[in-house]
């Protein structure tokens, strides 16, 4: 981990404002952000460790255990709200609970209008999800959920 975090500060090193960039970077690279990680990147910034971990801990992007195999990412914004998205929200909580897929909320995924949407993993974005099409979309996974 020392290895991926030292490439990661030489990247950012005369970057103003790099914590974030800097969080992003280690989510990319390892999935979450370790505990390990935060008094590494507070001596790089000259931050304190609360100051760092506050930051991870206010935006609900940031990981800081490693995620399952899959990652659900459902809507929470407003437009998708008013969609349906909190009883799909609801639904989903529910459904995955044996550790295969991890379960975030996101806020817009840029399908306002044809909402509720959800993000499989990095790149799969579905639009008008019903409880019955999410369930067809988590059986696809083969994860046995
Ligand atoms: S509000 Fe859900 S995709 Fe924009």
């Amino acid at each position: 981990m020392l290895n991926t975090l030292n490439a990661i500060f030489a990247k950012h090193r005369h970057q103003p404002g790099a914590l974030l960039p800097i969080l992003h970077d280690i989510q990319d690279e390892l999935g979450y952000v370790p505990d390990q990680a935060v008094p590494e990147i507070a001596k790089e910034l000259n931050l304190s460790r609360a100051e760092v971990h506050g930051v991870i801990t206010y935006y609900h992007y940031f990981r800081q255990t490693p995620p399952a195999k899959h990652v659900v990412h459902v809507c929470c914004a407003e437009a998708c709200q008013a969609n349906g998205s909190e009883a799909l929200a609801t639904h989903a909580a529910a459904r995955l609970q044996n550790g295969d897929i991890t379960l975030e909320p996101v806020y817009c995924l840029g399908l306002c209008s044809i909402g509720p949407a959800i993000q499989i993993d990095e790149t799969s974005l579905y639009a008008r999800v019903t409880t019955e099409k999410f369930e067809s979309l988590i059986k696809e996974l083969g994860t046995g959920s």
